[in-house]
């Protein structure tokens, strides 16, 4: 099927706060256990997380990676102050540092970074060659990158098929969300065009799940 753009910025605080209260302990735990297979070196220093959104993978990579400090960036103030208090009570608030800031046009914290991170911006960008500049642009001399996003089902009723079968529990407002995401996302064919176009060729694009592709390397 035909990519069907969602809105970029998660502005509502309704939507916010629900997305804030699910539980994404699975897939977010499988992002963290997905990263230290890539990248199975201790990772220390800085790492940027782009679209961090309330922050929960940015606490549990905190929490991984002890010897870590993770800026956040996100353009939507709502989706932030969602996670205020889950980060405030997390034990590693003070290795983070979430902060309001909109791609491409806003940067981040620090120029440069060894270690880049995002979960679940991709699908959202209008444009998503904004995630790969954000890449170049603030990637130390080989830096780490490891993005996952869902993926692209090949059709409307298969995206109905994934929300029924992994979201039936979840309140309406996410389910809609999900199915909207779902049909946003890109195919792992796309993302490798992107990364082509991008000069960032040396990254590998992989399907991890019915729903979930990562993308990640070292840039050289
Ligand atoms: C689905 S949420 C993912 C949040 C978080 N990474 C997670 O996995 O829980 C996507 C986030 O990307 C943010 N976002 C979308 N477009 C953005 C942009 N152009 N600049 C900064 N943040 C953006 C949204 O506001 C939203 O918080």
């Amino acid at each position: 099927m035909q990519r069907i753009p969602e809105p970029e910025l998660m502005l509502d605080p309704e939507q916010a706060i629900a997305y804030a209260q699910a539980d994404f302990e699975a897939p977010h735990n499988r992002f963290i256990a997905l990263f230290r297979e890539r990248f199975p070196e201790p990772v220390t220093g800085d790492v940027l997380d782009l679209g961090c959104g309330p922050g929960d993978i940015a606490v549990r990579f905190a929490r991984a990676f002890p010897g870590t400090f993770v800026d956040g960036v996100d353009g939507a103030a709502a989706m932030l102050d969602a996670g205020r208090e889950q980060v405030a009570a997390s034990g590693v608030a003070h290795r983070l540092n979430l902060v309001q800031a909109c791609l491409p046009q806003d940067p981040a914290p620090k120029p440069a970074y060894p270690t880049i991170i995002s979960n679940s911006l991709l699908h959202h960008l209008h444009a998503p060659s904004v995630m790969w500049e954000a890449v170049k642009r603030h990637a130390a001399p080989g830096a780490r990158v490891f993005v996952m996003d869902l993926m692209r089902p090949a059709s409307p009723a298969e995206a109905a098929r994934l929300v029924a079968f992994y979201a039936q529990d979840e309140p309406e407002v996410l389910r809609r969300d999900f199915y909207h995401s779902l049909c946003a996302a890109f195919t792992p064919a796309e993302v490798q065009g992107q990364l082509a176009e991008a000069g960032l060729a040396g990254l590998t694009v992989e399907a991890v799940s019915d729903r979930h592709l990562i993308v990640y390397g070292v840039l050289s």
